[in-house]
């Protein structure tokens, strides 16, 4: 498959499914592209349904931060028309790509999805200077919602760690996003 605007490894979009994003990875090895996505998350029972996902290109941190823990309000979300399907992108994206879904195998943790382009759309091409608070918001984020399921001391360090980089390197953004992780996890920041 032409892999379009992803690249070969992780991308780690904002998946959109029916009124719903959540940041989520998209696996692409030997030319192919394919989710593995947790059971009982909001997006592996959309993808269930309806059988499509959008990726959304869209670099801000507190987005990524939001959607990794909470739903958005209806209109963050735009109707888009991919290859016959209605499907939802996020208003703000820089670009977009929607992917027919299928279930290649469900296990009981986690369903994986094989991914086929039905279009894709740049809407606001714009260069991001490689920046490691940005980075570091994506990686506390990962980590911070395994912590919010298991607690587990070692990810509680891998945020501590993650948080230094962002108030190091960060911007205003990657600053608010922070805050608004720890937030989440109900924890002090200096902890
Ligand atoms: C950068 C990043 C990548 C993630 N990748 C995945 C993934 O590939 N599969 C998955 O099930 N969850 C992944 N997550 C966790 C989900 O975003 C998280 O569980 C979210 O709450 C699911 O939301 P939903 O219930 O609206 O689908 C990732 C989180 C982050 C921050």
């Amino acid at each position: 498959m032409d892999l379009g605007l992803l690249r070969d490894g992780i991308n780690e979009v904002i998946a959109t499914t029916f009124q719903n994003a959540a940041p989520m990875g998209i696996i692409c090895r030997h030319g192919e592209a394919r989710m593995v996505v947790y059971q009982g998350s909001h997006t592996a029972g959309r993808i269930e349904k309806d059988g499509w996902v959008v990726a959304n290109f869209i670099f801000d941190p507190i987005l990524y931060v939001r959607t990794a823990f909470e739903d958005l309000p209806p209109d963050f979300f735009i109707n888009e028309n991919a290859g016959g399907i209605a499907v939802q992108r996020l208003n703000g994206a820089e670009a977009w790509a929607a992917y027919r879904a299928s279930v290649r195998q469900r296990a009981s943790d986690a369903l994986v999805v094989d991914l086929s382009l039905l279009r894709q759309e740049v809407i606001r091409p714009v260069i991001h200077p490689v920046n490691r608070g940005f980075n570091s918001i994506i990686e506390a984020t990962v980590h911070a919602t395994r912590f919010a399921r298991s607690h587990d001391e070692n990810l509680h360090h891998l945020i501590r760690h993650h948080a230094g980089l962002v108030r190091r390197c960060g911007g205003e953004r990657e600053y608010e996003a922070l805050d608004l992780l720890f937030k989440y996890l109900g924890i002090p920041e200096t902890s």
